[in-house]
């Protein structure tokens, strides 16, 4: 027990003193690398849950164009990383800026680094939409919608959205807020904003875009 105590105060102590260093200096990849390799590689290396792996490009194809700043904020807002910050919460910008720098470093050789930052405002915007819309899906909606229970239309399948995926987000919201055949009222989330409700039904018509490949591939 004191050994356990002793140790995490080690933790929070070096923690908190790598933040006050930290502040200021330069980003540092390899600084990035190390704590990757403690913190975030249990999912990234394995691509769990689609989290993009270091070197495999085609998990990067979308991600560079939105650069560095907009993962920094997908990362803080916690996107469907099961904790905000990619699991721990006392980073600093540096070293979580460091640590991405780091993942974007391992697939940008000379012409994929012509393709960072590339993304205009509005893509960016739509990413961290889609990205939240994610996280809140999997809050509830997922119960019904992944597997298609009840009869909800289901992600990723075309035919289940036959009917309905052109009826616009609005329309689309409303039918969740007031409820549909075996789907509740809100769809079990009462305390969301229409927005996010948008958020969420954007998502799921994402699943319907060719290409898109499910979150459970590596869960099973
Ligand atoms: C519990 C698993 C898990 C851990 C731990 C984790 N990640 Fe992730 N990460 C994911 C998943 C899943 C995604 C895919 C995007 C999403 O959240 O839906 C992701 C996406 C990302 C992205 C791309 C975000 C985007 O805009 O699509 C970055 C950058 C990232 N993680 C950085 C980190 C860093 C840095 C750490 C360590 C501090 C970390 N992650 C730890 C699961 C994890
Ligand atoms: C208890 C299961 C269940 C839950 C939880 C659930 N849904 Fe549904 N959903 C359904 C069913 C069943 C339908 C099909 C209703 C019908 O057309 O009869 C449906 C339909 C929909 C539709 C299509 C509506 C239309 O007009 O055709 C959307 C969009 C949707 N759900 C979004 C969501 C969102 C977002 C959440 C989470 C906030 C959610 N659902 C939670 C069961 C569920």
């Amino acid at each position: 027990m004191k050994k356990l105590i002793v140790s995490t105060l080690c933790a929070v102590l070096s923690f908190s003193a790598s933040h006050t260093l930290a502040e200021g200096k330069p980003i540092d990849p390899l600084a990035g690398k190390a704590l990757y390799e403690t913190y975030c590689f249990m999912c990234h290396d394995r691509g769990l849950g689609n989290a993009p792996r270091p070197a495999e490009k085609a998990d990067w194809n979308k991600l560079l164009p939105l650069g560095e700043d907009t993962l920094f904020k997908a990362v803080i807002d916690g996107p469907s990383h099961m904790y905000p910050k990619g699991i721990s919460p006392v980073w600093s910008e540096w070293e979580l800026r460091s640590m991405i720098r780091y993942m974007m470093s391992t697939v940008a050789d000379a012409e994929s680094q012509k393709q960072v930052n590339t993304a205009s405002a509005a893509d960016k915007e739509h990413h961290l939409q889609l990205l939240h819309g994610r996280k809140l899906y999997e809050q509830t909606c997922f119960k019904c919608h992944d597997y298609g229970d009840l009869g909800a239309p289901q992600l990723g399948s075309l035919e289940t959205w036959a009917g309905r995926k052109d009826k616009g987000l609005d329309a689309l919201a409303r039918s969740v807020i007031d409820g549909k055949g075996h789907m509740y009222a809100h769809g079990g989330s009462n305390s969301l904003s229409i927005n996010e409700f948008k958020s969420m039904i954007t998502y799921m018509l994402s699943s319907l875009e060719e290409g898109w490949v499910s979150p459970q591939r590596n869960c099973k």
